[in-house]
């Protein structure tokens, strides 16, 4: 869209800087709040006085260590090359005094002064370890996922940082992707609304306040679509499906302000994000307004080669620059051959202003220029690094995000007292707890379930990385003397996270030969999962009564487990991903067109299934249960159509049938009107998070907009008119009441337009 703030490429050539257009246009993007005359004056005069190699070096981010040994590569070289002004940012670096100790040199010793940018992958936790994105996502509870994110700000910031690589929020319906554990699953409205969370509560409101670290969005774009569910590779999604499900909650994240935002390792139908002009500079830059930081993946810009989009590193370098990428993370391309390209082309130089420009600026907006040692306080470092307060944050998260999958026969919650049998390696697994990108999180910080079930005879039986059996006979032995087993199967941290993509997603290891031989026992099992995907366990979980699913839940998942599984606490989390059958049904979304031929249940009919499995998953989006039993009632629709855009009050009554408190996750699905294609069956397009007594009634109102019905066609978005059906329920899968809804007429809407209408329902609750 062309706002009066968009740069567009004639203006970014004639302005030569961004700051040139800030100084003009004084109300840049939320993603860029304007900057004070002082900054945007110092900014600008920097800038004149840089050379071309200084530039570079603001633009070139480097490794002061590796992920597992942070600060390892701060070695005389790289002080040498700060102090040259050949380094803009560090990342894989931490603690309140090597930070210090780092920026010192920046500030004092080289030739302009200007202050160096810290940056690691604060995920889930710095110190204080939440449950995996995955599973805060499965909270559906927003507030838990910024409430995360707050407490790993606080963290990072102590220590120091400025930046974290985090939120990841590419969209995944293939779990067969290690990352998918990194993100908030297959949906884009529970996606976005979790992006927001999160921005929210690593930014604040106010990013130079104490405690606030830059948020990065990651990964732009299309990086979950890749084939196969194989990491790195090739997406090629339509352009309906890129704007309808993967953009969305990037441009959510920018209307949301979000500081900075990172480019992926694939390419989009052949042309790599890194070097995505159509894309980066097209999309985000001119018709989404976005003014922050953009970042290169590690070594993206260099492996612009290894795709075969560039034949030199100088052409990568004008490649990845023409795309609007600011910062090249670790392949030194840009200080080292972009300079070539310059002198190649100088019509590239006013690029290398404009993203100066983008760098120093928020550098500006963290107080960097102001002062530059403002993050990192080392005598608060000691007593805010996994403190009491964030420990019980983090398990008030672990708890919230458990998904009790199955219940037959009131197995759960166990009776105190019974004799409990606990098998599975991972019910003693500290390091697992933790998942894939732990900061600076410790295992011995980490209660494992084991610990929090005192009483309960442990055996480990298998690990899930081992073919071992020879600890079976003993698992059946403490089988045979319990009264209920609680079996902890699934995945160790290392199965998933980035580059572990696996083919066959069901039970890795021998779990289950244990499994097998724990059924002939004919004790009650509960399965309890850990994992960082859902797996395929139809196989697994036959004749299993009752199953939690609880992820890799931090530092407190052991004892927000035990609480569960004793009827302490009531689950209520619901799956942001649906769980397949088999992993032939990958990839897997319950938000699918309609075919011409719906899948029939009758195989001499033919239709849109499989031969050899059920339709649908074993436990689709939405799904949770709870010890609690919840009634729907009274769906109600309150249309205000006096304008274009019609409004709608969608209301409805949820009861607590049953004997305990508990949280019902209230969904609303809708299916947008007939448009000339084949829309989604459903889409969710609200939901929350509803505490009830027992025997407490609460209605729940959704508002929303006609706007959040378009769908992407003919360049940008469109409203068709007509009719709306209404789906109210418990899951994707189990809608309790259903209604309709007029939209009056059709309309379409500028591009950069949906995020926030699809995102805009109001709930309220009374
Ligand atoms: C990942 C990014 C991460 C970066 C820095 C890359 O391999 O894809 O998500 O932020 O490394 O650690």
């Amino acid at each position: 869209m062309a706002t009066p703030f968009a740069l567009d490429r004639r203006e970014v050539l004639m302005a030569g800087t961004l700051l040139a257009a800030a100084v003009r246009f004084p109300a840049l993007a939320q993603s860029a709040p304007a900057l004070s005359r002082a900054h945007a004056d110092r900014i600008a005069r920097l800038i004149a006085d840089m050379s071309v190699a200084e530039k570079l070096g603001q633009m070139t981010q480097v490794a002061g260590g590796r992920q597992v040994a942070l600060n390892s590569r701060l070695d005389a070289a790289a002080l040498d090359r700060v102090r040259a002004g050949q380094i803009g940012s560090f990342l894989h670096v931490a603690g309140a005094e090597p930070l210090r100790d780092l920026q010192r040199v920046a500030v004092a010793e080289s030739r302009l002064g200007i202050p160096l940018l810290f940056a690691m992958d604060v995920v889930h936790g710095y110190r204080t370890i939440f449950p995996v994105p995955l599973a805060l996502a499965a909270s559906f509870d927003p507030a838990v996922a910024e409430d995360a994110a707050r407490v790993a700000a606080v963290e990072a910031a102590v220590s120091g940082l400025h930046w974290t690589f985090a939120p990841m929020i590419d969209i995944a319906r293939d779990a067969r992707w290690g990352r998918v554990v990194e993100g908030a699953g297959e949906d884009p409205h529970l996606g976005a609304r979790i992006a927001v969370a999160q921005i929210t509560g690593f930014q604040t409101a106010d990013l130079a306040g104490r405690d606030a670290v830059l948020a990065c969005a990651k990964h732009l774009g299309a990086y979950g679509a890749g084939m196969g569910g194989r990491d790195y590779d090739t997406a090629d999604v339509s352009e309906r499906t890129l704007r309808e499900v993967y953009l969305s909650p990037f441009l959510a994240a920018a209307e949301a302000g979000v500081g900075t935002m990172m480019t992926a390792f694939n390419d989009l139908a052949g042309v790599p994000t890194t070097g995505n002009a159509d894309l980066v500079r097209g999309i985000l830059r001119d018709e989404w307004n976005y003014q922050g930081l953009v970042v290169s993946d590690w070594n993206a810009v260099s492996e612009l080669i290894d795709h075969g989009a560039a034949s030199t590193p100088a052409e990568a370098a004008a490649l990845a620059l023409r795309a609007s990428v600011d910062m090249d993370m670790t392949s030194d391309t840009y200080a080292e051959h972009l300079g070539t390209a310059l002198a190649q082309d100088p019509t590239l130089l006013p690029l290398v202003d404009q993203a100066v420009g983008r760098i120093l600026a928020t550098k500006a907006r963290l107080g960097l220029f102001d002062d530059p040692y403002r993050f990192g306080d080392a005598a608060r470092e000691r007593t805010v690094l996994g403190s009491a307060g964030h420990r019980a944050r983090a398990r008030r998260a672990a708890e919230r995000a458990l998904v009790l999958l199955r219940n037959e026969g009131g197995v759960l919650p166990l009776r105190a007292g019974a004799k409990v049998a606990l098998v599975g390696a991972l019910a003693d697994d500290a390091r697992s707890t933790l998942g894939s990108w732990k900061a600076r999180g410790v295992q011995e910080d980490s209660g494992t379930l084991r610990e929090a079930m005192g009483d309960a005879t442990f055996v480990p039986g298998v690990a899930p990385r081992s073919d071992d059996v020879s600890g079976i006979p003993a698992a059946v032995a403490a089988a045979q003397g319990a009264d209920v087993v609680v079996l902890v199967v699934g995945e160790d941290f290392d199965h998933s996270g980035e580059a572990r993509s696996r083919a066959d997603i069901t039970l890795p290891g021998s779990q289950m030969a244990l499994i097998a031989a724990l059924r002939v026992t004919g004790k009650p099992i509960v399965a309890v999962l850990m994992n960082g995907r859902p797996l395929a366990l139809e196989a697994a979980l036959e004749g299993i009564p009752a199953v939690l699913e609880s992820w890799f839940g931090g530092n407190e998942a052991g004892p927000a487990i035990a609480d569960a599984l004793f009827g302490r606490s009531n689950p209520a989390g619901r799956l942001p991903m649906g769980m397949p059958r088999t992993g032939g049904q990958l990839p897997l979304f319950y938000a699918h067109p309609p075919t011409g031929r719906p899948a029939n249940p009758d195989l001499t009919v033919d239709s849109a299934r499989y031969h050899d499995t059920e339709i649908g998953p074993l436990f689709p989006f939405g799904h949770g249960l709870s010890y609690a039993r919840f009634t729907y009632a009274d769906l109600a629709v309150d249309t205000q159509a006096d304008r274009q855009q019609a409004r709608y009050t969608v209301t409805c009554a949820v009861t607590n049938d049953g004997a305990v408190a508990g949280d019902e996750v209230v969904q609303l699905y809708v299916r947008a009107p007939v448009a000339g294609l084949a829309r989604p069956g459903r889409e969710l397009r609200g939901f929350v998070r509803l505490p009830l007594a027992p025997g407490q009634t609460r209605r729940v109102s959704f508002t929303l907009t006609s706007d959040q019905f378009a769908h992407w066609a003919d360049q940008g978005w469109q409203v068709a008119a007509g009719r709306v059906e209404l789906m109210v329920g418990a899951s994707s899968a189990d809608i309790r009441l259903t209604g309709a809804l007029a939209v009056p007429q059709a309309y379409a809407l500028p591009a950069s337009a949906l995020a926030g209408a699809a995102l805009a329902t109001q709930v309220t609750v009374a």
